[in-house]
């Protein structure tokens, strides 16, 4: 089976606060969504990479991406949620991509997903009948908050994994759980209420995703120390 991604890059970057959308904001010296990109069209198993912007971005055109090589699609068909972005993603590809074909989804704010992370997933999931997830077992107390902020129940953190993509599943199964279950946040939640069990192959905190301010600096030290 081929392996595609799909990165869906069409939010607003409304919790970061910026005057533009946070995959375009400069990060050790490039936009965001650069560093997003080059790490999927450097992993030799990736041969197409559809990047799903907003009808009506502005800010794409502005950058030189050719650096990026041959294997870029753009299309602007982003949608009202990253559900619909990805839905819509994956009907642009559809006359490229078969059935079975496995199709990587990865947010365009997460930057610091490394080769072998990415190496990791498709190696991992090669065999599988679903498909999976990278994800990282959650290491802080988890607290529900109840009336005035005050904590309402400690939870246990046993057995729980924080999910991150890329989520790698078959291109028609993904397809159908998508528009079956669109109310979803990740492609994995589809996938589970289609009455499969993704698997979780475990990643790090490193391949985090960029959504408050504070998470730049953290981006940018984790890329440059790789540089090293
Ligand atoms: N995304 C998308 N289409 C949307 C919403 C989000 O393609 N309608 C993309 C974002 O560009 C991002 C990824 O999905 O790469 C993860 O979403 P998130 O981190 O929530 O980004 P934003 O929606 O832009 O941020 P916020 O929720 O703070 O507005
Ligand atoms: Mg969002």
């Amino acid at each position: 089976a081929h392996h595609y991604a799909i990165v869906p890059a069409a939010g607003s970057g409304s919790r970061f606060g910026a005057e533009m959308p946070k995959q375009y904001l400069s990060l050790a010296g490039c936009p965001l969504i650069h560093h997003t990109l080059a790490a999927l069209c450097r992993c030799p198993a990736i041969e197409r990479v559809w990047v799903v912007l907003s009808p009506g971005d502005r800010y794409w055109p502005q950058y030189d991406w050719s650096a990026l090589g041959a294997k870029l699609e753009t299309v602007y068909c982003g949608g009202e949620t990253r559900a619909q972005s990805v839905a819509n993603g994956l009907a642009a590809a559809e006359t490229a991509v078969a059935d079975d074909d496995w199709v990587l989804v990865h947010d365009a704010a997460r930057p610091c997903v490394s080769a072998a992370m990415l190496d990791a997933l498709c190696r991992e999931l090669a065999d599988d009948a679903v498909g999976g997830l990278l994800a990282a077992p959650v290491a802080d107390t988890l607290k529900r908050a109840g009336e005035g902020q005050r904590v309402q129940a400690t939870l246990s953190r046993d057995g729980l994994w924080q999910a991150q993509t890329p989520q790698m599943f078959r291109y028609g199964v993904l397809r159908r759980s998508l528009a079956a279950f669109p109310d979803v946040t990740d492609e994995a939640g589809a996938i589970e209420a289609a009455g499969y069990a993704p698997r979780l192959v475990r990643a790090d905190a490193s391949n985090l995703k960029v959504t408050f301010p504070a998470d730049l600096a953290l981006a940018e030290m984790i890329l440059k120390s790789r540089r090293e």
